[in-house]
């Protein structure tokens, strides 16, 4: 089955890296098709047509994602606008979320069986947003829809590495919650390795923060898209091996629970061929996992109402 992955904001610093990676490594075969409002969009898909995979690739500006859209398996979103220093992830809500329904109405109209990552913040409430419009629409499938929060598992992974002075390819760390602030609980418990109890705040901080710290970082010039770029690319590699049918493969996303936990939340899944096959229990919580994890839930709650109340 050849696979058509669309992207959304393909002009922006994470749409750009987010298509380098996927036209380098989609399955053999496979459709890249870019959307963004800015005009160099098409630009930039003559730019990676360039590059010499078995990709093919097209590039769509204007105001309707509509030929971008078409026969689309996967559907990418990092359209809207980024942080700069001074704000937080909720102070892009009310942007964001006008762009995210829009775009949503698209694809219940044009693609309505696609599934879809979004990666615009605050992921928390703009995948709520997303659900209220597919729902409206009569075509919300919950196997389908992700918040693409793989940045804080890479994050974690590095940050890990570094602190123990060890390779940080081969770990598993399970980062659950949402994609802000506190309500991100990386469960360092769950590791195997030995932290002290200054190790785990340390480390559970800085992955909380990170965001932040290339935000500053940039100083004005926007937020993490050359790690978000490869964390999405990650993400959207295993959907897609996941949708043709390989077995067992496994990621944190923030997701519909079911009202499990707070309506929505971040959690380890494994990929099939529908999207979502199976939900994976989040394990056993440390006494300080335990204690965050009670702490965050009324917040991740409130910004999943936010959203509904749009
Ligand atoms: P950017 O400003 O470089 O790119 C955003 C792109 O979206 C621009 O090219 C813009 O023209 C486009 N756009 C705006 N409205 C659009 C619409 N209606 N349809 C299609 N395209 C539209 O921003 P960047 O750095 O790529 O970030 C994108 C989003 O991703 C931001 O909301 C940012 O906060 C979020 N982000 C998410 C992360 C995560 O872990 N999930 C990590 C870092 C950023």
């Amino acid at each position: 089955m050849n696979m058509k992955v669309a992207v959304l904001g393909a002009a922006g610093g994470i749409g750009q890296a987010l298509s380098l990676m996927l036209k380098n490594r989609l399955p053999k075969h496979s459709h890249l098709a870019l959307y963004d409002i800015a005009p160099m969009t098409p630009g930039v898909a003559v730019d990676l047509s360039h590059i010499p995979t078995d990709v093919d690739i097209i590039g769509f500006s204007g105001d309707d994602p509509t030929p971008a859209l078409v026969d689309a398996d996967v559907v990418m979103i990092s359209a809207g606008v980024a942080r700069k220093p001074g704000m937080d992830r909720a102070d892009l809500f009310s942007i964001n979320a006008g762009i995210i329904k829009g775009i949503m109405e698209k694809i219940a109209a044009v693609c309505p069986t696609a599934c879809i990552g979004i990666i615009t913040n605050p992921v928390n409430s703009m995948v709520p947003v997303a659900k209220e419009v597919l729902s409206q629409k009569g075509v919300y499938d919950p196997a389908k829809l992700f918040g693409v929060t793989t940045l804080d598992v890479t994050r974690a992974k590095t940050f890990v590495g570094q602190c123990k002075k060890i390779d940080p390819t081969p770990l598993r760390i399970p980062v659950i919650g949402g994609h802000s602030g506190v309500t991100i609980l990386p469960l360092l418990s769950q590791l195997g390795l030995d932290f002290t109890r200054a190790e785990v705040e340390m480390l559970t901080d800085r992955i909380r923060n990170a965001g932040t710290e290339v935000v500053d970082a940039k100083s004005g010039g926007g937020s993490a898209t050359l790690s978000m770029g490869q964390a999405a690319g990650a993400f959207c590699l295993k959907l897609v091996n996941g949708l043709l049918g390989t077995p067992d493969l496994q990621i944190c996303a923030y997701i519909d629970d079911g009202g499990q936990y707070a309506g929505f939340f971040a959690m380890p899944i494994v990929f099939g061929r529908n999207g979502i096959e199976k939900i994976l229990p989040i394990g056993p919580l440390s006494d300080y996992e335990q204690e965050q994890f009670d702490q965050m839930l009324p917040i991740l709650k409130s910004e999943i109402e936010q959203a509904r109340q749009l």
